[in-house]
């Protein structure tokens, strides 16, 4: 077998990193999805404006909450348990500003430090970003948020280690209209508009239900935020927030993950949590490509209908369009698409480098990095755009992989699983990040692995 990989994936090991997988079983059982990563951390850094304790609910149990826990605990927060399993509550009592050794050493692995900026602004004058981690999924540039920042009023330095912010007038309400609808910064312009003095109007906001989510615990703190038609979103100023009691939006895109698992090893998935109004694009596609799904009250089954599935054309785009954490397991199952699949890639500029592996695995996937011309596109062709050309069935054989990335390391359990024969996943910690007691929900799937180092 040889390794394959991005060359992106770091090699450093440590106990629960690497996966021996013995695969050509089908996943079948209940899986539970809790609270979603791009709500909950958003919703604990919202913490930071309120003056009275907040209680988050449903926060799941990954890497990014523990980042971004340690990161207000080290701004003063107080962060204990609630009054039920999986909530936490958020003291801002006495909240001060933190060292660059602080911050630095607690933010290394996330994006959402960025996030801090407005509410530091607000409480301390005073913000420190350091350099952001995250996925490396193409260049992520943070141009929007501090162009955003500068709007209302922050004073920007950049310094070696990262980018220090102050605001010695204060902050005030903006006119900012963003080059593209960003999630990210769409939620600095809020965190950072309800307690700016005046109102400001925010023009190709986003509008994922992450969004939608974050602006309900804002209103329950005291703000005045209105979305208004056309990706508009207004926002008054107020010189108050108090604390908020909110249960997180469930993870949609851990529940796609769960469901493309069933669709790409021929097995029938519970996922309980899931709702089906925020995942409506998914479920058209997932049932064109030949799945089925039944919508309870508590959850939402996922089975292969079709054998073998069915091709499709895909593109990613903002909400309401198809998520781009949604292609990687995605194309997974393609692989076991009779025809020509295609999926566009039109939000990151490099995100379809995991597919290099699926190749050694088998699959036929062929990447086109600056996209494809032609065809009929829903979605405006986009100078970052790339294009996977998936041609199935193919069958999958084990190989020695290393996870690049959140969610190309998914894809990657989720192929050595569909594939016949024996697999060694390496860097699988990156996929903690995201996706809460993973080897526990392995093992109740029926998956036959054994954590190997
Ligand atoms: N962009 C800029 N400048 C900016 C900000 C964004 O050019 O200042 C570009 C990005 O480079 C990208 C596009 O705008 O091409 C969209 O980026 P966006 O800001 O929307 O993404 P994000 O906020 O950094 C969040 C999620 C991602 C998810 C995207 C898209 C979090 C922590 N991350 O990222 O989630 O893919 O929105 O929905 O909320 C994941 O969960 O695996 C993940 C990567």
């Amino acid at each position: 077998m040889t390794l394959v990989g991005s060359a992106q994936a770091t090699s450093s090991s440590t106990l629960g990193d690497v996966l021996e997988i013995r695969g050509g079983r089908p996943l079948t059982g209940q899986v539970d999805v809790k609270g979603a990563k791009n709500l909950a951390t958003k919703a604990m850094v919202a913490s930071l404006l309120g003056e009275t304790p907040s209680t988050l609910r449903d926060v799941p149990e990954i890497r990014d909450v523990e980042v971004v826990r340690s990161l207000l605990e080290v701004h003063g927060v107080s962060v204990s348990e609630g009054d039920e399993p999986g909530s936490l509550v958020f003291d801002t009592a006495q909240a001060k500003s933190a060292n660059f050794e602080e911050i630095d050493a607690h933010a290394g692995s996330s994006r959402i430090p960025i996030l801090f900026c407005g509410p530091l602004l607000h409480l301390l004058g005073q913000a420190f970003i350091p350099d952001l981690g995250g996925c490396r999924i193409g260049d992520r540039p943070i141009d929007f948020h501090l162009d955003a920042l500068r709007n209302f009023g922050a004073v920007v330095d950049k310094e070696p280690n990262g980018i220090r912010l102050s605001a010695p007038d204060g902050l005030h309400g903006a006119s900012i209209e963003l080059p593209y609808p960003s999630v990210g910064a769409t939620e600095q312009v809020l965190l950072t508009a309800v307690r700016a003095k005046g109102v400001t109007e925010l023009r190709n906001a986003a509008i994922e239900p992450e969004i939608m989510d974050l602006i309900g615990v804002l209103q329950k703190m005291g703000a005045i935020i209105s979305y208004e038609p056309n990706r508009v979103i207004f926002i008054e100023g107020v010189d108050e927030l108090h604390g908020y009691d909110h249960r997180s939006l469930f993870d949609r895109n851990e529940a796609a993950s769960w469901a493309c698992a069933a669709l790409a090893t021929d097995g029938e998935i519970f996922v309980k949590g899931a709702r089906q109004y925020e995942m409506l694009t998914f479920l058209n596609v997932f049932r064109k490509v030949g799945g089925s799904f039944d919508i309870t009250d508590e959850g939402i089954w996922f089975r292969r209908a079709a054998k073998p599935l069915k091709p499709v054309m895909v593109e990613t785009d903002v909400h309401p369009g198809f998520m781009t954490d949604w292609q990687q397991p995605l194309i997974v199952a393609l692989t076991q698409a009779e025809g020509v699949s295609i999926v566009h890639e039109t939000v990151y500029e490099n995100r379809l480098g995991f597919t290099h592996a699926l190749g050694q695995m088998g699959a036929d996937i062929v990447v086109h990095p600056k996209g494809l011309d032609g065809a009929y596109r829903r979605v405006a062709r986009r100078e970052l755009e790339q294009a996977a050309v998936i041609t199935g069935p193919t069958p999958l054989h084990g190989a020695d992989i290393v996870v690049p990335d959140l969610r190309g390391g998914y894809a990657y359990v989720i192929a050595a699983l569909a594939a016949e024969g024996t697999s060694r996943v390496s860097n699988v910690g990156i996929i903690r990040r995201g996706y809460e007691k993973f080897f526990d929900k392995l093992t109740a799937l029926g998956a036959d692995f054994d954590i190997v180092g």
